[in-house]
């Protein structure tokens, strides 16, 4: 259905504030909060209602994710957010990315490999808190305890485990006998708790109270940094910890079809590859192609495939390399990727079997508000619980992020991602990211926020978004819940979810394309502004536990879609009623 056709649709259906992670997108007079974790959606749509802002929103929500499911986010993990300020008409990116370690030394990784996994040689310096911080302290318009409050009642009062965090819970049981502290709080007597179980986590409320107080350092400097230390037997030092900054980082800049594509730069690698990706496909006409075509699969995939190849090749923390973001964001490089393509074959050919691991240690949460600004804000401890290890006292999951570096040019990370010095082990230096939040503005307005958890799968999950979205017109709720797929370059295989059907399947295999199985691919978590109706949009992905929530503020009057944007456009203007 049409965007339009459908938005006519919704609006003479519902009457009411909506809050579902439903086949129908959310809706939303006054903003939007579109989230991995279901939970944290009505968290930042009370901020928004209460007059928060964007950042506001995403702030309280994220507190409240690293407290509702604590196997995807968490205080011990760190995160990325583009943001939007409408004011200023300026857009910019924080990197709280985890750094190495000052202990962490890349032979050691070389022999040890395994230890980049799980437990104490896996963990980064967290960087979440402060980022949070950072984000407040220049764009918050609400007082700091007051967002983290939510959080602070959720890990009192508890949280009730949902089928998704059952599941998870339930494959990773077995792995944490090794850890006791979180297995004392995660399960109960080494099972996964059961639905409907209350899941209280009292120290974690202790933490937060803490960082309420505190603020950005209340990890970094004090008791908590001196248990981190001792949780990690000194792998991570209170030194570190305190020496740990967020950055602020011109994003990545591109144009689609008329829109504005504002992306992560490195040390992420998502909005590079998403730009250089764009740029590429805005030469064909994708529409014309038709939808989960195997000519539009195979011409997508195979520029996933050249993309991911500069990935291995090319990116890494620009704090420590030289990553060559003009070049690979330009059109002249798109050109030669175009004349790489080829519609009857294969653009390179590289052998490898391995499948990456479906895996759920990130969240995404998108917050569009009614002032006009944007953000989109990706977490993470990198896997399920991260390195495993809770510390003790503080309810706190400690990242596994340094497994997101590359050992040595073959050994792949737990996401198949190969790399090169560029994304090499070094003390300080920041990990080689995926994590790919998106502001996307038309006409310098907000118009989208968009992002997605699943590690390397996050930038082709984005890239499809979006271009289901602009290219096929679909509402937000049908381009998120489409069938996916992603090439990586390694493993040389062409990902697809379940749904593709047997005709497209030996179509790209006539065109030389190994097929790989995956049950998903990503998990999507899309808002919109529609500058017709005036309206946000809410589209969370049902592949996982997500939820969206539409702010409200007052009543929503009884006019025609004609008169509607005159007259919110007023009382948006007018004093928030409380
Ligand atoms: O930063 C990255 O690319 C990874 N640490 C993200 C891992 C991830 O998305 C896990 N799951 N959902």
């Amino acid at each position: 259905m049409k965007l339009k056709t459908f938005i006519v649709f919704v609006l003479f259906t519902f009457h009411a504030p909506v809050f579902a992670a439903a086949a129908d997108p959310v809706w939303g007079r006054d903003g939007m909060i579109v989230t991995s974790v279901s939970p944290a959606a009505p968290v930042g749509q009370a901020i928004l209602e209460k007059g928060g802002n964007a950042v506001d929103a995403a702030i309280a929500a994220s507190f409240a994710a690293s407290v509702a499911h604590p196997f995807s986010s968490g205080l011990g993990g760190g995160m990325f957010a583009v943001v939007h300020d409408a004011d200023s008409g300026q857009t910019t990116s924080l990197d709280a990315r985890e750094t190495a370690p000052r202990s962490a030394d890349p032979e050691f990784y070389r022999d040890n490999p395994d230890t980049i996994r799980k437990g104490k040689h896996s963990v980064g310096v967290p960087g979440l808190v402060q980022g949070l911080w950072d984000l407040h302290q220049r764009y918050g318009s609400m007082p700091w305890p007051e967002l983290i409050e939510p959080a602070i009642e959720l890990a009192e009062n508890g949280v009730p485990v949902s089928t998704w965090h059952h599941r998870i819970v339930s494959a990773v049981a077995p792995v944490l006998v090794d850890f006791p502290e979180t297995r004392r709080i995660q399960t109960v007597d080494g099972i996964a708790p059961p639905l409907g179980w209350i899941l209280k986590q009292q120290d974690l409320a202790g933490t937060l109270r803490l960082i309420q107080e505190k603020g950005g350092k209340a990890l970094a400097v004090g008791p908590i940094a001196k248990k981190i230390e001792e949780a990690t037997d000194g792998v991570v030092t209170e030194l570190d910890l305190a020496r740990y900054e967020a950055k602020w980082r011109e994003p990545v800049k591109g144009s689609y079809r008329g829109y504005e594509i504002i992306a992560m730069p490195p040390p992420s690698s998502g909005g590079v590859l998403l730009v250089e990706m764009l740029n590429v496909l805005q030469r064909y006409d994708l529409a014309a192609m038709g939808r989960g075509s195997g000519d539009l699969i195979h011409l997508v995939g195979s520029t996933m495939k050249l993309a991911f190849a500069d990935r291995a090749r090319h990116l890494g923390d620009p704090d420590y390399h030289d990553v060559p973001i003009e070049t690979l964001t330009s059109m002249e490089y798109a050109d030669q990727l175009a004349a790489r393509l080829n519609p009857e074959g294969q653009p390179q050919v590289v052998e490898s079997l391995i499948t990456p691991p479906d895996d759920s240690g990130t969240t995404q949460i998108t917050v569009l508000d009614r002032h006009g600004n944007a953000v989109s804000l990706t977490q993470t401890i990198n896997t399920l619980f991260g390195s495993k290890i809770t510390v003790p006292g503080t309810g706190v999951v400690l990242n596994n992020e340094l497994d997101d570096f590359s050992i040595d040019k073959t050994t792949p990370n737990l996401w198949d991602a190969v790399g090169t010095d560029a994304n090499a082990i070094e003390p300080g230096k920041r990990p080689l990211s995926s994590m790919t939040p998106l502001v996307v503005l038309k006409d310098g307005r907000a118009v989208m926020g968009l992002g997605s958890p699943m590690g390397t799968l996050i930038i082709s999950t984005v890239l499809q978004a979006l271009i289901n979205t602009i290219d096929f017109d679909l509402d937000p709720q049908s381009a998120v819940m489409a069938p996916r797929f992603h090439h990586q370059w390694q493993p040389d295989t062409l990902y697809l979810e379940p749904e593709f059907a047997p005709e497209v399947r030996a179509y790209l295999e006539s065109l030389g394309h190994t097929l790989g199985d995956r049950s998903m691919i990503g998990a999507a978590q899309l808002a919109i502004y529609d500058s017709e109706t005036c309206y946000f949009w809410g589209a969370p992905d049902g592949r996982r536990d997500s939820g969206a929530a539409g702010a409200n503020i007052g009543p929503v009057e009884a006019v025609t879609l004609e008169q509607r944007c005159q007259v919110l456009d007023q009382s948006r203007a007018a004093e928030i009623p409380r």
